[in-house]
């Protein structure tokens, strides 16, 4: 027998109320990947932050003596908010003069290799004061949070020096403190090699900082491409990050095959992200050691490359997969993560309850969260958001329009 009790906020009335929740605790895959465990009429009650009752709107209702506020989403799609698991959030400047490169037909590669790309990003936000960058982040994140997205990992490395480095951490610290969103951050020193140094001598400088960087984030990634850091660089890098403690990411398999995909096996990687050039093996190593891969869809759209990460073998597989923005300011400068659930759809081949399940729950799996943020479940952070749409259907289905009308972030009202 269940004693009632008051609550915060009541959401009653959602047409779908898509749960997300976890089998197992563990990440979707295969089959479950489909299941969002949907409640009709479903109701939410929220206390203290934290989601205290789901289920029907006449039974949650039953349990409840009283709510501060009450709110009818009025037969509307209600889930959680968006985890967007990878992001360069942190950077000053834009880059519409590669866009205009771009068009005329050079490669992402070609552009970094002659000086643009990430360096002219890196340049930028170098020069950029703590405060500048800082109000950048910020218009950012609550511009994400007006799509819906609640919680996001915010990768560095756009200073490619210790000091600037840990500024661009520092900076993600302040963003957490001063926007409702849950960030997560991750040490991406070795995004390139800054100009003016030897690839050598910059891994070492990453290899003595590693340490020193530790109390700044919690995972730490490379970008493991072509020209950029090879298998046996970025295995010296993340092994010593191991070591001392960070959770390991990986830039992989982007633009060519390097066999990453079987790194990021080897060193149990939490994630492999992009895989768009992932080999079979490499997806059986995934698999195997339990790695999510993270798929950008934005990015090959974005960048107008004709592959896509194979997402429809990787789910055959059995490899548990998440999708993200990467937001960044050259491969794809976009807010929306319902825009990319449209494109995993349109591009990858997935349905809409596996984009849904990919952009949330498993998505909080790829930045080890997703024992409080992913899913609407009890005990979990009041994460919820109501969309203008009455099935989930059409959440892919309406494309690039922004359908959310409600975001609530740990239990407060924030849109
Ligand atoms: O994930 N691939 C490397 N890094 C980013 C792009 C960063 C940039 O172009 O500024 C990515 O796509
Ligand atoms: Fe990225």
């Amino acid at each position: 027998m269940s004693s009632k009790i008051k609550v915060d906020i009541l959401i009653i009335n959602a047409s779908e109320l898509l749960t997300c929740n976890t089998i197992n605790k563990k990440p979707k895959t295969g089959k479950e990947l489909s299941n969002l465990g949907i409640i009709k009429n479903g109701a939410i009650a929220i206390k203290d932050g934290k989601i205290v009752f789901i289920g029907k709107t006449s039974d949650v209702r039953k349990k409840i003596i009283s709510a501060k506020q009450t709110i009818d989403a009025k037969n509307k799609v209600v889930m959680p908010g968006f985890v967007d698991c990878h992001t360069h959030a942190i950077f000053a400047g834009s880059r519409e003069n590669e866009f205009l490169k771009k068009l005329q037909g050079v490669s992402y590669l070609n552009i970094l290799k002659a000086g643009g790309g990430i360096l002219s990003t890196v340049q930028k936000t170098r020069k950029a004061s703590k405060e500048e960058l800082f109000q950048a982040g910020k218009e950012r994140l609550l511009k994400m949070l007006e799509y819906g997205t609640t919680t996001i990992e915010i990768k560095s490395g756009y200073g490619l020096t210790f000091k600037d480095e840990k500024k661009i951490l520092e900076i993600a610290s302040m963003l957490e403190k001063n926007t409702p969103l849950d960030i997560i951050k991750t040490y991406l020193g070795a995004h390139t090699v800054p100009k003016n140094t030897s690839k050598e001598k910059y891994i070492k400088e990453i290899l003595s900082s590693l340490e020193k960087i530790k109390s700044h984030a919690e995972f730490c990634d490379v970008f493991c491409e072509k020209e950029i850091f090879s298998i046996e660089e970025t295995k010296k890098i993340l092994t010593y990050a191991k070591q001392l403690g960070f959770k390991l990411k990986l830039h992989s398999e982007q633009c060519t095959t390097l066999h990453s995909a079987e790194l990021a096996g080897s060193l149990k990687a939490i994630s492999a992200d992009h895989l768009e050039h992932v080999s079979p093996s490499g997806i059986q190593a995934l698999k195997k050691n339990n790695v999510i891969g993270v798929l950008l869809p934005g990015v090959s759209f974005y960048l107008m490359g004709d592959k896509y990460a194979p997402a429809r073998e990787l789910i055959n597989k059995g490899v548990a997969i998440a999708i993200a923005s990467d937001f960044n300011p050259g491969s794809c400068p976009s807010y929306n993560m319902q825009l990319m659930i449209s494109l995993a759809c349109l591009k990858m081949k997935l349905t809409p309850s596996e984009a849904i399940n990919a952009a949330t729950i498993n998505a909080a799996f790829a930045i080890d969260r997703a024992h409080e943020v992913g899913s609407l479940e009890i005990g979990k952070k009041a994460d919820v958001i109501i969309l203008e749409i009455d099935n989930h259907n059409k959440l892919p289905y309406f494309f690039g329009i922004n359908l959310v009308e409600t975001v609530v972030k740990n239990g407060k009202i924030i849109i």
